[in-house]
């Protein structure tokens, strides 16, 4: 069924499907087969040139891939999309498609670890310039658009420390110079944000996170025009990367994605809860959430995304040191990296998921060392607050821990 008049949630759960088509199977049947009989040497000789469209072999196209590509083109408002192994497959398989020796890729200051060493580990070695301007200055980042930048790239909110950037103002300072537009929408996912409706030629998730939503397969996705997609079907996935999906992985995100409108809202419902509390709390030095009002992007979040999502990062009195006592003493949420699961997760990026940045690299880019980074996940708000008041109360120094823990006695 085409769905493309309907709400979000019915092209979640519907888009493309018919059961009717598949002897009345509610949920769509999983296609394992990794190679495709042609019915003579002529037609497959057509489905290799493309005369003739049809079904080759899974690390190029798969119904069971194929189902969820345009469902997740029909919720980022894309013509197409494609599927991959994991974010990172879909990150490097597009600028792989996207970049030669000579051109620069302009990026913002802050990026998930792996994009930023893919970028300057990977990308550099074969002669693509890769340069860092502030992106939350739409100024600045229209002034360091050269003649060589052939794409712009940024997170919105970015990982770990929630900067947002302007993806309208952005689009139109890369279009006026000719350069695409890509956006890591993972933060967010398409209930939350639609970057191509704000002029963003490509959008990038890591589907093992809100997609998936449950902890358990790796993935990722690129959604953008037809013919983009088809590059990057063509070149990054089938040549390049070989970073093909599972359809077992397809089938799971499918079944998320049924209840991505629910999980989001809950996500973002909790993750406000714990923003306000961590901005009134004595312990702690700073909160970066988009849905505070001092936030200072507050007014942008507003305008660019339909909710404030389910990720928090906070830095505490007393550094890393006081860090390190709040994770060891967390209880209930769990001491993980990634994020968008059921359950809460905390994690420090500068020892984990941003140690591919070196202290001065994380100090330029703007990650504190005593940042902790939060996934609020779904479980009940009073739960997931009572734990973390308790683990801030281990945070303080011990001798305040303990004048603390007398006073409550005392009380109690
Ligand atoms: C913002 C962002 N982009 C991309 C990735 C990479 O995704 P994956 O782990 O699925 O390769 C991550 C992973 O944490 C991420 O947080």
């Amino acid at each position: 069924m085409t769905t493309s008049r309907h709400g979000f949630a019915t092209r979640a759960i519907h888009h493309a499907y018919d059961p009717a088509a598949n002897q009345g199977a509610l949920v769509p049947p999983l296609h394992l087969s990794a190679t495709f009989a042609f019915p003579t040497m002529e037609a497959g000789a057509a489905a290799f040139t493309g005369e003739q469209p049809a079904y080759i072999y899974s690390r190029i196209a798969n119904p069971t891939l194929a189902l969820l590509e345009q469902r997740i083109a029909a919720l980022e408002g894309a013509e197409a999309a494609v599927s991959f192994g994991s974010g990172m497959g879909a990150i490097t398989a597009t600028l792989w498609t996207l970049l030669n020796p000579g051109d620069e890729v302009l990026a913002d200051q802050t990026l998930y670890g792996c994009t930023f060493s893919f970028l300057h580990h990977g990308l550099a070695r074969f002669g693509v310039k890769v340069r860092h301007v502030d992106m939350t200055d739409t100024a600045a980042l229209a002034a360091a658009i050269g003649p060589a930048t052939r794409v712009v790239y940024f997170e919105s909110p970015a990982n770990p420390n929630m900067r947002l950037v302007d993806i309208a103002a952005a689009a139109r300072a890369a279009h006026a110079a000719g350069a695409l537009v890509v956006v890591d929408n993972t933060y967010c996912s398409p209930w939350l944000q639609r970057p191509i409706e704000h002029g963003a030629d490509i959008v990038v998730h890591s589907a093992t996170k809100y997609l998936g939503g449950h902890g358990d397969l790796t993935a990722g996705v690129v959604a953008t025009s037809a013919e983009l997609a088809q590059r990057i079907r063509l070149e990054g996935l089938k040549d390049l990367t070989g970073a093909v999906m599972s359809p077992h992985d397809a089938h799971g995100i499918m079944r998320g994605l049924k209840t991505l409108h629910l999980r989001m809202q809950r996500h973002g419902d909790n993750a406000q809860a714990i923003a306000e509390m961590l901005a009134a709390h004595p312990q702690v030095a700073a909160v970066h959430y988009p849905g505070l009002p001092t936030f200072p992007q507050h007014a942008l979040a507003q305008r660019q995304m339909d909710g404030f999502g389910g990720m928090v990062a906070f830095e505490l009195v007393g550094g890393i040191d006081a860090g390190r006592r709040f994770m060891n003493a967390l209880q209930l949420v769990t001491r993980a990296v990634s994020l968008g699961d059921a359950e809460t997760l905390a994690q420090h990026p500068a020892s984990m998921t941003h140690s591919t940045y070196t202290p001065e690299e994380r100090a330029r880019h703007g990650i504190a060392e005593g940042l902790i980074r939060l996934s609020a996940g779904l479980e009940d708000l009073d739960d997931i607050l009572a734990d973390l008041r308790q683990a801030l109360r281990h945070a303080a120094a011990p001798s305040r821990a303990m004048r603390e823990l007398v006073l409550e006695m005392a009380t109690a």
